[in-house]
């Protein structure tokens, strides 16, 4: 019989499920869609999401994974059984699953960008370096299918490997230290940049409220990207929730979770503009935005090599953890209908998004100029079409779900709050993040303007 395993605390389900949460969505993605969607109206309308709609659709995600312990799919099942309704939820886990895997199919190329900076910093290669110099060298990068193509590749063997063995076997322990020593390290970027940098113009750029520059589509990305920034929509968190230990609180764990995420991704935001200003660069430059601004620190700092080598190692174990949690949910999706062994299902899975991930590749290069839809390339697709659609669709049903076809009683059962605080969470789950998500996608295709 299959053996479903349970973290062993609470404290290791909170460190796995932020290892989730915590990776290239607040290092690398939020910071440059800062910049595209125009700062501090894009930050303010990103912390609303996270508040209103983010952290009560991770309580939900979690509960329904609890609930049901099982993977996505049996699980959707399993619940609407027990609601006694319709089966059709169940493809709501599946979508989920699918989701997942696109998602990995670009990840493991950013991933794979990570590590060659891990080697380019321990090499020393910043020291000194221009404005000028960092970018093309970004470029260069991105110029090279062969680069690309081998770090995706390791990036691919490093995220299977440990999915392989099984996620309590995996890097739980090392998230007890490495997440912590995250943030430290940012303290010192941090710290630098504010002698260095122009932090005030950052802080004005990220922080200063001016409500005119909200755009519906800094709206939309925002909304997208706490679903993205919280690991919400998938799958994944439903999965770490399934095996999680019955008297834990929900929602303690959540808002610790969401809090460290959202002032991880905020911190390195500041530390990112100040340079930035401080060096004339272009806030808007999108996906390259850190890869050529973080090499001018490390490049003049003392001790630069050694801290930015430290700190593209961190980043990329960050990126790991979140990618583990990408596939997740499909391996044990497998491994709980199937005779296949975790092992070989990790390969294959494996096998598949890394041709994905091929395309990913090319798209920065050689197929640069094939557009999927609406003019964006192969890596913008995926990108947008996971962000801003498949997570907060899942989100939406999630939450409709257990709002309003679980029984009433269940949810208070895994929830287990005072009165007030779960008719807080019913009218954010059941009324806010549903009609907010709604209005977007409405918004998005054109329905309403
Ligand atoms: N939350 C992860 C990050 O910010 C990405 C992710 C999205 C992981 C969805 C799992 C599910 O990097």
């Amino acid at each position: 019989m299959h053996h479903r395993s349970t973290w062993k605390n609470r404290w290791t389900f909170m460190l796995a499920t932020a290892g989730s949460a915590i990776g290239l969505g607040n290092i690398w993605k939020l910071p440059y869609m800062i910049g595209v969607n125009g700062g501090s109206a894009f930050v303010l309308v990103f912390i609303a999401c996270i508040f209103l709609v983010g952290i009560p659709l991770m309580m939900t995600e979690i509960l329904l994974g609890r609930r049901a312990q099982k993977n996505p799919y049996d699980g959707m099942l399993k619940l609407a059984q027990e609601a006694q309704v319709s089966h059709y939820w169940k493809y709501l886990g599946g979508m989920g699953m699918l989701t997942g895997l696109l998602i990995l199919g670009f990840y493991s190329v950013i991933g794979g960008w990570v590590l060659s900076y891990i080697i380019e910093a321990a090499k020393n290669s910043f020291s000194n370096i221009t404005a000028a110099q960092s970018s093309a060298n970004f470029d260069g990068l991105l110029a090279s299918p062969v680069k690309l193509l081998f770090w995706h590749t390791v990036f691919m063997c490093m995220t299977m490997g440990v999915v392989a063995r099984g996620v309590n076997s995996g890097l739980e322990k090392a998230n007890n230290i490495l997440i912590p020593a995250l943030f430290a390290i940012l303290l010192v970027l941090l710290g630098y940049s504010m002698s260095v940098g122009d932090m005030q113009t950052a802080y004005q750029f990220m922080f200063k409220l001016d409500f005119s520059k909200i755009t519906p589509v800094a709206v939309l990305s925002a909304l997208g990207h706490a679903f993205f920034s919280l690991s919400l929509g998938m799958g994944a968190v439903m999965v770490y929730g399934s095996y999680l230990q019955r008297h834990v609180s929900i929602a303690r764990t959540t808002i610790y979770i969401a809090l460290a995420d959202t002032a991880l991704g905020l911190l390195v935001g500041l530390a990112i503009y100040a340079l930035v200003f401080a060096n004339h660069l272009a806030p808007n430059a999108g996906p390259g935005l850190i890869f050529q601004t973080l090499p001018i620190a490390f490049g003049h700092m003392p001790w630069g090599s050694f801290t930015g080598t430290l700190f593209f190692m961190l980043v990329a174990f960050a990126a790991w953890t979140s990618a583990i949690s990408l596939v997740e949910p499909a391996i044990a999706w497998i491994t709980e209908n199937t005779l296949i062994k975790r092992r070989t299902a990790a390969w294959a899975i494996g096998v598949v998004v890394w041709l994905l991930g091929v395309a990913v590749v090319l798209s920065f290069n050689e197929w640069k100029d094939i557009k999927i839809i609406f003019g964006l390339n192969i890596f913008e697709t995926l990108d947008k079409l996971t962000s801003t659609i498949l997570l907060p669709l899942g989100g939406l049903l999630m939450a409709v779900f257990a709002g309003y076809y679980m029984k009433r009683d269940h949810v208070q059962d895994e929830l287990d709050l005072k009165a007030t605080a779960f008719k807080l969470w019913r009218i954010a789950n059941n009324i806010i993040a549903p009609i907010a998500i709604a209005a977007v996608f409405l918004y998005l295709f054109g329905v309403i303007k």
